[in-house]
């Protein structure tokens, strides 16, 4: 009951004004991701079906006989959303010398920009973007090599971790020396909406709480470009949107360079002179219906229910995931707000098992890269409703922000810093009460 007492509200109050809508669904197969909330009347499902449209959509080099999907790049990674979602879910990391993938390489250099975020490269931006459209250089290639060791848990079983380190090669605007680097793979979609309608004193609160092991958490606090001032953070790995509109707006522009209302600019810096001459796909090259329709779609896209809760091993775990400290940060439930603009997300108890909130996950963890007011050292805290589907749906996948950890156990071991001691405990429990997580981890 952790986070009622962080939210300061009574269940029993709020059952009565929990609206109707069902945003939790029982499809367990491979579009376990993909499905809308039910309950939306025909045009609503229609404007759904229009974003998923637009997420899956590869969009094509300006000038072109669809203007509607035109004026990819000039600088980009990939055509379409969904090349990096997979299925609306985790993306993965390339193995030894292969391309990015569902990867991206987010850059800075030390300093914050006019609005406290990251500082920008001044040649290479805020995003390595691998490719150009024709007669734009892509900025480069990203490499990535992998480094194991061996970790020993309590009962002396050993788990092999491995750590990414970047190589960047073939750079085509000159070089790029001591620039800060954040590898990161895309990360599931859904139930988005749901964490939007978490009201900011929510997030407040739980921060304040006083929670055990030496568990702190931190709101982000960023800048809002529709509404010109700073809010909490919620998405991106380091929480550094302030909604899912401008995340989407975000995505577009630094990962296929779309323009759109909210990201009006080509994403070309002033070195890059060929970038700027190409033509565009329109101004902005995003309608502002083609945004909406996105928006929607992304905020309606229901989270998995629960599979297995009522068999033995499933509660053991759950009991033990509590027990060992999970649930400082996972927080298994959370009531939302009033959302500004679906009343569907607005009151519902939800099972995000996230805060939302930054937390120190130590050295092994760090990209050195700070956003807002996220240090090297955080990451938001992910979601883990779903996390059981993740390999029917994206076999081979991996966890953590860049992928690296190959199973859960692997996950898990990689936590610190604040996550220490409830590392620790799982490290020191027996293979059968592992093994319990596991079990409890896949019901999710
Ligand atoms: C090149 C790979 C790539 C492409 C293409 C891509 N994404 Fe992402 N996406 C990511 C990564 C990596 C993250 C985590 C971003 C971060 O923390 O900086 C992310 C994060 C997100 C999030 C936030 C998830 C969360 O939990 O906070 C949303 C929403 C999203 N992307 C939507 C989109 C949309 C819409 C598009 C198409 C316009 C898109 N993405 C294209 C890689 C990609
Ligand atoms: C201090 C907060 C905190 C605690 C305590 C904590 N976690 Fe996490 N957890 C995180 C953060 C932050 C990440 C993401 C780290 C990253 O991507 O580098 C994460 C990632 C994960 C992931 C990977 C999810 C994904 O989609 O990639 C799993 C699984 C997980 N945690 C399970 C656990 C378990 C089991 C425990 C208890 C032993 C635990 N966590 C304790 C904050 C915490």
């Amino acid at each position: 009951m952790i986070a009622l007492r962080a939210v300061g509200l009574s269940i029993s109050l709020l059952v009565s004004v929990l609206a109707s809508a069902d945003v939790t669904h029982t499809v367990a197969n491979r579009e376990a991701y993909a499905q809308p909330f039910t309950g939306l009347d025909d045009g609503q499902l229609e404007r759904f079906f229009r974003g998923r449209g637009l997420f899956r959509q590869a969009w094509v080099v300006a000038p072109s006989r669809d203007e509607t999907v035109d004026g990819l790049g000039p600088l980009y990674n990939r055509v379409s959303c969904i090349a990096c979602h997979p299925k609306n879910g985790r993306g993965q990391a390339p193995g030894q010398g292969e391309a990015l993938r569902s990867m991206l390489l987010r850059l800075s250099v030390p300093g914050q920009d006019a609005q406290g975020g990251p500082k920008p490269h001044p040649v290479y931006g805020d995003q390595l973007n691998e490719l150009g459209v024709p007669g734009v250089p892509g900025e480069g290639r990203a490499h990535v090599h992998w480094q194991e060791h061996a970790v020993r848990l309590g009962d002396g079983a050993t788990v092999m971790l491995r750590k990414p380190s970047i190589e960047l090669r073939e750079l085509a605007y000159g070089p790029l020396d001591e620039v800060l680097t954040s590898a990161r793979v895309g990360s599931p979609v859904f139930g988005l909406g749901l964490l939007e309608a978490i009201d900011a004193s929510t997030l407040q609160a739980m921060a304040a709480e006083p929670k055990p092991d030496g568990v702190t958490g931190r709101v982000n606090t960023v800048w809002s470009v529709e509404r010109q001032g700073t809010e909490a953070g919620r998405f991106g790995l380091k929480a550094n949107q302030p909604d899912l509109r401008q995340q989407i707006a975000h995505a577009m522009l630094g990962d296929l360079g779309i323009t759109s209302t909210l990201a009006p600019e080509q994403n070309c810096t002033p070195a890059q002179q060929a970038c700027a001459r190409a033509p565009h796909g329109g101004e902005p090259e995003l309608d502002a219906l083609q945004l909406g329709d996105l928006y929607f779609y992304l905020a309606h896209l229901a989270a998995p229910a629960r599979r297995q809760r009522a068999e033995p091993v499933v509660i053991k775990g759950e009991q033990l995931f509590s027990a060992i400290g999970c649930t400082a940060c996972h927080r298994p439930e959370l009531v939302t707000g009033k959302h500004p603009l679906y009343p569907a997300l607005s009151q519902q108890r939800i099972a995000p098992y996230t805060d939302l909130l930054l937390h120190d996950m130590g050295a092994g963890l760090a990209d050195g890269r700070e956003d807002f007011l996220a240090s090297g050292r955080q990451w938001r805290t992910p979601a883990l409703w779903g996390l059981g589907l993740s390999e029917r749906i994206n076999p081979g996948s991996g966890f953590l922000h860049d992928g690296r950890a190959r199973s859960l156990q692997e996950a898990i071991v990689w936590h610190g810093g604040e996550a220490q001691i409830a590392r620790q405990r799982y490290v020191g429990l027996g293979v059968q009460e592992r093994e319990a997580i596991r079990v409890f981890l896949e019901s999710l």
